[in-house]
Order: C-alpha cells, then structure tokens, then sequence
C-alpha cells in the first residue's frame, strides 16, 4: 500500500532542509520540475561522482562523454524517438484534462465528487492520439519546422553518433564502454511523486560496445555490477529488486531488458535499466547518416557493427532513492527523533564541529578545527541552541558525525565524536580527526 504520509513527511523535510525546492515557487511553481537545495545538490553531486569513479576512472575499458543536449534533429528520426516516442492520450472535452489512455482507471477526474474520467455523466473523451513526449524548439530566429531541434530525451544518443569519435581518440578496442551524465527532458503526461518522474532530469548512461555473441555474457556481467553498485550505496537489499521486461513491455530495440527496481513509499518502482540493444542503433544511425560506423577487428581480421548493453539510471531517482531509504523516525527519551541515514561518502555534510558553549576558548578552538577540516571535506559549524538540539539539527541533514568541543578539549587536545545513527559517543584526539574522518567519507 502507498505511504503517502511517508513521502508527504520527506517532501516537507527536503524543502525544510535544504534538499528540494519546487521551481519557481514564488510563481506558483512549474509542474513537475524541481530545484536542488544547498543539501541536495550535495547529495545528488555525491551520487553522481560514486557513478562514474565506478564507471570510469575505476575501470579500464570505459571513456567517459559530455555530450550537447542539442543535436541534428535526424538523430531522433533515426533513433526512432520522432514516430515512437509517444503516449496514447485522451482528452476530456467537459473539463479540458489530459489523460494517458492506458491509465484512465488510475487517473482522478478534476470535477467532484472524485470519480475516474469518463464516469460523470458529463464527462466527454475522445479517441485516444498519440503525443510525442519530446520537448520541441527552434535553433535560430526562424520558427519554422526546418528550424526545428529537440531538448534530448535521452543521453544515450550522443553516445551512439560519438562512438567513432571516442574509438579513433582514444587506444580503446572492442569490448569497450562510453560513459555520460547529463540532463533529459520528457514532456511526461502523468509525472509526479516528487522527483521521481519529472520532466527535466539528469541521467547517468552507459554504453558497452561488444561483438555480436558475445552480448548475453556482457548482460549478465553489466547486471550484477549494476545491482552491486546500489547495494555498495547503502540500500536496503531487501527493497531492491529485479524486473524483467516480458514481451509485450520490451522497447523497439531491445532483445533483452531487466530493470532495477526500488520499494519506494508509493510501490516497487524503476530506478534503472539494463538493456541489450543489440546493433539497432548504430544500425539506425549507420543507415541514416550514411557513415560506416563498423569496428574492424584487427587481431581476427573481421568488421561488425558492435553490439550494444546499456546501464541507464536516473540521478534524480537515485537520489529520491537515497532519501526514501535512509529517512527514518525513532523515539528518544519521550521525542520523535528525524534522521537521515545516509552513507557517510553520500551525506551532504561529512561531519559538524560544535563547541558545548559559547565560553572558555570553545568556540575558537571549535572553528580552527572547523577551518582546518573543510579544507578537505564538507563541513559545519553551528554554536547556536542546545546541544542535543544541534544534534537533532544534523540528523536530519543526514551528518553522520558530530565533533564537539568541550572543557576537556583545551587540556588534552581530545574531543567527543557524536555517532548519527547509535548515537554513542567516544573521544579521539584533535590531531587524528582528519585521518579518521577522510576514512570514513571516503567510498
Ligand atoms: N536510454 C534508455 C532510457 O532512457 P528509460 O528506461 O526511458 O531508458 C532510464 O530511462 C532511466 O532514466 C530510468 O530508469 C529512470 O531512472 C530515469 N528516468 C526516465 N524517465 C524519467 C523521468 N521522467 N524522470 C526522472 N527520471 C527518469
């Protein structure tokens, strides 16, 4: 069953904290489209560089790519975004909704009382049509269809038309991967559940070229790595799951796909896909463009178009995932205690510093830590209210450890380290603080 009070409380703490802002709020907000807080942007930051120390520096056989989110509008005939990439939709001509025809028996109409469209009797839809999802503009002062480009729907097409691009600049050979982060845009009918299906978000995409035979052994390689990397995140295993796509579900250029699956507040639900697309692309593109886009294979003395296995996961949804899995409540001495539990090398803020009061040389003891330590890391300092209170202030920010700097520090240079998630205590010394931390920050 939904949480909804679940996902209404981490909505509330995101704008609260720092996470999430709606966008353009003061304007009533713009649907379906978020900003990043001083703490989001953190957290998603942090998420995206595990990825591609993962993907990319941590490996040998994998370039990474900044591809433009404009590109030559053929791209999206060839890739066969401009007559597929769309949603069967009905409109009400009574109310004037939208709704996505295969999910009417989902969808609330706006008239009261609360009915699914096409139950009032004044209710009128039409025949379902199809709406392109891409977002459509015109490159130029001319707006005119032959000016026509499209904010990308996917990343992964810059990687199919830079494959030679990255092959002939770099000393990579078959099996090799491209790797790209960057933003995508979807004009989706039914967004919604906060940043989950949004229709501006940034996607982290993989592309593994392989010979043709070899693509169901890479597949299952790219799974399990796949799967490892969102345990290694912190995530609960046992809201994580595997989907495969039946016949019916698979995309027009898949011969294999299995998604990720995540058991958010409102139901198990796609975080990332891992598709066998075979040579559909590069064979689209090939044709379209008219360019030879085969890998001759030196050592055998053989040309092919490569096969293709791609990793594509969102940031925004990882993130949501991070946050719906690290949110918990818990009672502490009669008080509801909010924390976010994330994993230190995630967490927005590494560490706080906090001097016990405001006196006796604390605070100038506290902000030379301070100083000394957010030279490496992400830090805070906060020497306002209670203790317990500034404690309670970093659980919620997801600060794994508190420094607090107290009568003792001055005579044994030692200080107290406050756990987020025990919250048990112990004192090391001042000038070990940076080694211990940096090991516990780090991935
Ligand atoms: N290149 C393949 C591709 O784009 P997809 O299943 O459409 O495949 C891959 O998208 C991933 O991108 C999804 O698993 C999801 O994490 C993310 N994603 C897709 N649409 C999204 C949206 N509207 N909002 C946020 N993330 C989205």
């Amino acid at each position: 069953m939904a949480d909804t009070t679940l996902m209404d409380k981490l909505v509330s703490l995101c704008k609260r904290r720092g996470f999430v802002f709606q966008s353009s709020e003061i304007y009533g907000g713009l649907g379906s489209v978020w900003d990043y807080g001083p703490l989001g942007v953190e957290l998603k930051k942090n998420i995206k560089e595990r990825w591609w120390r993962a993907m990319v520096h941590a490996r040998d056989d994998i370039e990474g790519l900044d591809a433009a989110i404009l590109m030559h509008p053929k791209v999206w005939e060839a890739s066969g975004h401009v007559a597929g990439f769309t949603d069967p939709l009905v409109d009400c001509r009574t109310c004037k909704a939208r709704f996505r025809a295969d999910k009417v028996a989902d969808a609330q109409c706006p008239q009261k009382p609360s009915k699914h469209p096409g139950e009032h009797s004044t209710c009128e839809l039409t025949e379902p049509r199809l709406f392109n999802l891409m977002f459509k503009t015109f490159m130029g002062p001319m707006a005119e269809s032959a000016s026509v480009v499209y904010l990308r729907p996917e990343t992964a097409q810059g990687i199919y038309v830079n494959y030679l691009n990255v092959l002939n600049s770099s000393r990579q050979r078959v099996p090799f991967g491209i790797a790209q982060i960057g933003k995508a845009f979807r004009n989706e009918i039914t967004p919604g559940n906060f940043i989950f299906r949004t229709r501006e978000f940034e996607q982290m995409e993989m592309q593994f070229f392989v010979k043709p035979g070899t693509d169901e052994e890479w597949f299952e390689r790219w799974r399990g790595l796949r799967m490892a990397w969102h345990h290694e995140l912190g995530l609960t295993p046992a809201k994580l799951r595997w989907h495969a796509h039946g016949d019916g579900e698979l995309a027009h250029y898949a011969k294999a796909a299995y998604d990720i699956e995540y058991e958010f507040p409102f139901g198990w639900q796609e975080i990332e896909g891992i598709h066998n697309r075979t040579d559909f692309d590069l064979g689209r593109h090939q044709e379209h463009s008219g360019k030879k886009l085969e890998y001759f294979d030196q050592a055998a003395n053989e040309r092919y178009l490569p096969y293709v296995v791609e990793t594509s996961a969102g940031a925004d949804r990882v993130t949501l995932t991070v946050l719906a899995d690290a949110y918990r409540e818990e009672e502490v001495e009669g008080e509801i205690r909010v924390v976010l539990g994330f994993h230190p090398a995630v967490a927005p803020i590494k560490a706080a510093v906090l001097p016990l009061v405001k006196k006796d040389g604390m605070p100038e003891l506290a902000l030379e830590l301070y100083h000394d330590l957010r030279r490496h890391l992400p830090m805070f300092y906060d020497d306002s209210g209670a203790i317990g209170r500034r404690y309670r202030r970093m659980d919620e920010a997801g600060t794994p450890f508190c420094f607090t700097i107290d009568g003792q520090t001055a005579t044994d240079r030692t200080v107290t380290v406050r756990h987020r998630d025990t919250m048990s205590q112990e004192r090391i010394g001042l000038d070990q603080i940076l080694t211990w931390l940096l090991e516990r920050s780090a991935g």
